[in-house]
């Protein structure tokens, strides 16, 4: 996959995407990253990318042209490559791991990363395919919003992560949160491991990583489950464990 980064601070990019799993994922040849400051691309004198908004009020837009050329040198001429131009923005849909799936299927993936400033609005109109959103906080900038589609789609590339399974059993992926984890020692200062996990009894260990899963997430995020939807076991199992609780 060929990912391309407009931005206007290059630099923010250096560190994240030249360390751990982006690393290694350019190393074995899954992904190419590129970082291009699209002021490289004003055709005004003092290489202006922004300007007032028409209609008067405060901040400044960015101009249609600079992001226009930048992609479009970008695109190169692999006319017929899966390709999406994504604007990362506060307006965008919300960012989901079903989208991170969706974006991990195309060839080439072109992030536009604003800063301080609105864009004109026939960038989105007439530019952009995607418009995405971390969630509902605004950040300075598209920058650290782009660096998080852009660790999650790399991970879902084939390769990149050792274990083929690991991402598939991510929390989120199956729909549900992660079940919990443990390592050694089985007693860490008298908090111990729950005994199936050194039962040996490989089943029984998949039905209470199963359960907890499903109970981690209907303890925490109750949104992601549709209750009805529930094996009659399942519900009797979330409800006997709230008892328990109780
Ligand atoms: N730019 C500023 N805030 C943002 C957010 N929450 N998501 C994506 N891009 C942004």
């Amino acid at each position: 996959m060929k990912i391309d980064i407009l931005t206007l601070f290059p630099e923010m990019f250096t560190g994240v995407l030249n360390s751990s799993i982006l690393k290694k994922a350019q190393d074995k040849g899954a992904v190419e990253y590129r970082v291009t400051d699209f002021r490289d691309f004003a055709e005004n004198k003092h290489r202006k990318v922004d300007d007032y908004p028409y209609g008067g009020g405060a901040g400044m837009v960015l101009t249609p042209q600079p992001l226009f050329d930048a992609v479009e040198a970008l695109k190169g001429d692999t006319k017929h490559e899966r390709r999406r131009v994504i604007l990362m923005c506060p307006q965008g849909e919300r960012l989901t791991q079903r989208k991170l799936e969706e974006l991990s299927e195309e060839d080439h993936l072109i992030f536009l990363c604003g800063h301080y400033e609105g864009y004109d609005e026939r960038i989105r109109e007439h530019l952009v395919t995607d418009e995405i959103s971390i969630g509902d906080y605004v950040l300075t900038g598209g920058e650290l919003a782009s660096m998080v589609v852009i660790d999650g789609v790399t991970r879902l590339l084939p390769e990149v992560l050792g274990n083929e399974e690991s991402a598939k059993q991510d929390s989120h992926s199956s729909g549900l949160l992660e079940h919990p984890h443990y390592t050694r020692p089985a007693d860490f200062r008298g908090m111990k491991v729950p005994d199936v996990l050194l039962s040996g009894d490989h089943a029984k260990i998949e039905k209470w990583r199963q359960r907890q899963s499903l109970k981690r997430t209907y303890e925490r995020r109750p949104d992601l489950i549709e209750f009805e939807n529930l094996s009659t076991e399942e519900q009797r199992f979330l409800k006997s464990s709230k008892e328990d609780e109780e």
